[in-house]
């Protein structure tokens, strides 16, 4: 028992709570940034939330730079774009303001400014972590949707032009110094990509409970974070007004992301294809899968399982551990529908021909390795067949 070392780490500070925005200025002051770079994407710079932050910075008499042209699914130019703007203002710091993709960017700034070749380089599985060598300037990361986890995570996912595809940037020098949380800035965010993103954050809490690389800190992080999913996540979904139900997404997808440094599984392993193959929101993409893969999962992660069906309400407690476990499908099954998320990959532009090819992607994609239940390329394909129907 316990003749493996493992490290543990939670080091992002989080400032949590409705009007946090206003804390920006002293994050700044902490972090030792004079001049940030903005750097967000065209739908954000219409909205609330980024007026909330400008007039913030303009109150305090805080210099700053705006870039807001980061795609969807940001890409190498976006980053090259700002760091020129970053370099020729002398900015010394960035805020990521807004969904993944920004944050993303944000984080692929610092590091680019000072970095003196290409972004390839950096590629995590080509070695990029060792050729990362910060501190870098300050990241402090404001984000505005509910899911992905990247204001408190290490790893930013960009196209590379070089290479033609989505890589992953990795290192601890990525982690935001700060990350700023406040409810009112995701109360504009429209039902459904709520109630993607909120999957999103449930299947990085639900992944990351059930692989087995063992991190207690995380399991537990994760059971509360499916908790809180499971409770506010229909809420915000119905009703974006719902501060209390906006504030506890923003808590869970944060301890979504702090849960999945442990790791992931296959759900993520099939999303990811869906994306870069059809534009598949991720979160969407993630909810139209996981039903299958808990499926497939049942009798490998029962015990953890059974512990999910007891959090949502009206769980048997005298029910066989085998018996909540499969439970617990029907109420996943249940909260997506209740979204409005309609099953199916046929019913969202997902051609059947592509699943054998989706499949091989899948199988390259690292995060089933660490499934609780090891998957075969064949076993991908009959769980995209599955989630298809
Ligand atoms: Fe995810």
């Amino acid at each position: 028992m316990f003749d493996e070392i493992t490290t543990f780490s939670f080091p992002t500070r989080i400032v949590f709570g409705r009007a946090a925005i206003r804390r920006l200025p002293a994050c700044l002051e902490e972090t030792g940034v004079r001049k940030p770079l903005v750097v967000t994407d065209p739908g954000l710079r219409a909205s609330p939330a980024f007026d909330a932050v400008v007039s913030v910075l303009k109150e305090a008499g805080t210099s700053h730079e705006i870039f807001d042209r980061v795609h969807g699914n940001p890409v190498e130019d976006d980053v090259l774009q700002s760091v020129a703007q970053y370099r020729a203002a002398a900015c010394d710091g960035v805020i990521g303001l807004g969904g993944g993709s920004a944050i993303d960017v944000a984080k692929a700034v610092v590091v680019m400014a000072r970095h003196q070749g290409a972004l390839a380089d950096l590629e995590a599985q080509a070695g990029g972590m060792d050729r990362m060598t910060g501190p870098y300037d300050p990241i402090i990361a404001v984000p505005t949707t509910a899911g992905t986890g990247s204001e408190v995570g290490r790893s930013s996912v960009i196209t590379s032009h070089q290479l033609g595809r989505k890589i992953i940037i990795f290192s601890p020098w990525l982690m935001p110094k700060r990350a700023i949380l406040d409810p009112e800035l995701t109360v504009s965010l429209p039902p459904f990509l709520t109630a993607a993103t909120g999957m999103d954050a449930f299947t990085h809490c639900l992944e990351s409970l059930t692989c087995p690389t063992y991190h207690p800190l995380c399991d537990a992080i994760a059971i509360h974070g499916l908790e809180l999913v499971i409770r506010y996540l229909e809420r915000a979904t119905r009703d974006g007004a719902d501060i209390e139900a906006r504030g506890n997404m923003q808590v869970a997808a944060a301890m979504g992301a702090i849960a999945f440094q442990k790791d992931l599984g296959a759900t993520h392993s099939l999303a990811h294809p869906l994306s870069t193959a059809f534009g598949l929101h991720h979160g969407l993409a993630n909810a139209l899968c996981l039903p299958a893969v808990m499926r497939f999962n049942l009798e490998a992660a029962a015990t953890h399982y059974a512990r999910l069906a007891r959090l949502f309400d009206g769980a048997d407690r005298s029910a066989t551990e085998k018996d909540a476990a499969a439970k617990s499908i029907d109420d996943v099954e249940g909260m997506i529908s209740r979204l409005g998320i309609t099953r199916g990959l046929r019913n969202h532009g997902i051609p059947h021909e592509s699943l054998e090819t989706l499949s091989v992607s899948a199988f390259d994609d690292s995060c089933h390795k660490t499934n609780i239940r090891p998957c075969t390329q064949a076993d991908l394909l009959a769980l995209y067949e599955e989630s298809w129907r």
